[in-house]
């Protein structure tokens, strides 16, 4: 990223509020259930996959919590119902994961059983490295009760990653986007990299289902050179993006005839979410003084 755009977003937080809604639109189908709908019914036309997140992390208490699992069983019956190719991603905080494991445990599980019945799959999607242990003991849990349609996700950017591989059954593997200690993180755009291909390599060669999200030119590559050398049937991986990036590979992944899921998260809760897509917009300078001068020039 340019000089001027990671300053930029150092400066990211005194945005305001309406700029940097109107700035991350792009990443968000919109604040209803029937937003989400619309954007998954044109991706299904265009022969993607989706994966709908109810946005919700910044719960406070309990019954917000069992709030977000209520409009997780909306989403997958309106799947159900509309017959669409999406299954769910959950975060593990927006079921009350700080309040009470437990909790977050029972709605999560109640998910989980909704979206079995309906034949759907659900995501848990990995946040913040204090979120890490709970998270995969959570799912190593449902799964071994038998809850075979659940699966998670795995950071390459965490040092501990390649250890956590073996055993998992189904995961998304993607970069990281919080920000971490060196302790526990690689830092450097390389190691990250290197580290993504070592932990794709083990998930491929113990037969787990993987979802490779990037949107990283090179790690794209390197992920069709595994899926070539290892024969990997279509069935066993799917490419993953966000809802907004690089829409146009997207279709070309497609075109060349591989399984690809958008990310589509949807809902009033947006700023989080949003902050994180705009973090990592390697154009967000050019952005941010666009919308400015677009507002002078409209005044
Ligand atoms: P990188 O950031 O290097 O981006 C590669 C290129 O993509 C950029 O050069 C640019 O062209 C384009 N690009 C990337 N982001 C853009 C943006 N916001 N706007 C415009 N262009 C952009 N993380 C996490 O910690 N936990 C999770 O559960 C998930 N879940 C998840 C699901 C899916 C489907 C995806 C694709 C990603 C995630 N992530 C995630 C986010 C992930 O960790 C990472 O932050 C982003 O995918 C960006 O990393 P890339 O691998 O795309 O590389």
């Amino acid at each position: 990223m340019a000089l001027l755009d990671r300053a930029i977003v150092r400066l990211l937080p005194a945005v305001p509020k309406p700029v940097v809604q109107r700035l991350s639109s792009r990443y968000i189908a919109g604040p209803t259930l029937d937003d989400a709908m619309r954007v998954v019914r044109a991706l299904n036309a265009a022969r993607k996959l989706a994966t709908i997140d109810v946005l919700g992390e910044e719960i406070t208490n309990a019954d917000e919590a069992r709030a977000i699992a209520g409009q997780y069983h909306d989403v997958l019956a309106r799947i159900d119902e509309e017959g669409l190719d999406s299954n769910v991603s959950v975060k593990l905080t927006g079921l009350g994961l700080e309040l009470d494991y437990d909790l977050c445990r029972d709605n999560l599980e109640s998910v989980v059983v909704d979206a079995h019945a309906r034949g759907n799959f659900v995501r848990i999607d990995m946040e913040d490295s204090s979120t890490t242990e709970r998270t995969l003991q959570l799912y190593r849990e449902l799964r071994r009760e038998g809850h075979e349609n659940l699966g998670v996700v795995l950071q390459a950017y965490l040092r501990r990653t390649l250890d956590d591989v073996p055993g998992l059954g189904n995961v998304r593997l993607c970069k990281g986007i919080y920000v971490e200690p060196p302790a526990i993180a690689y830092r450097d755009f390389d190691e990250v990299r290197a580290n993504y291909v070592r932990c794709l390599e083990a998930l491929v060669d113990q037969g787990t289902h993987v979802g490779i999200a990037t949107h990283d030119e090179y790690l794209i590559g390197q992920a069709l050179r595994l899926i070539r050398a290892a024969a990997l049937p279509p069935e066993r991986y799917e490419f993953q993006m966000l809802l907004g990036v690089r829409p146009e590979r997207a279709d070309q992944l497609v075109a060349d005839g591989h399984r690809l899921r958008i990310y589509v998260p949807y809902g009033t809760h947006w700023y989080e979410y949003s902050m994180r897509r705009l973090q990592e917009n390697p154009k967000i300078a050019g952005y941010i003084a666009a919308d400015t001068v677009g507002r002078l020039v409209g005044r």
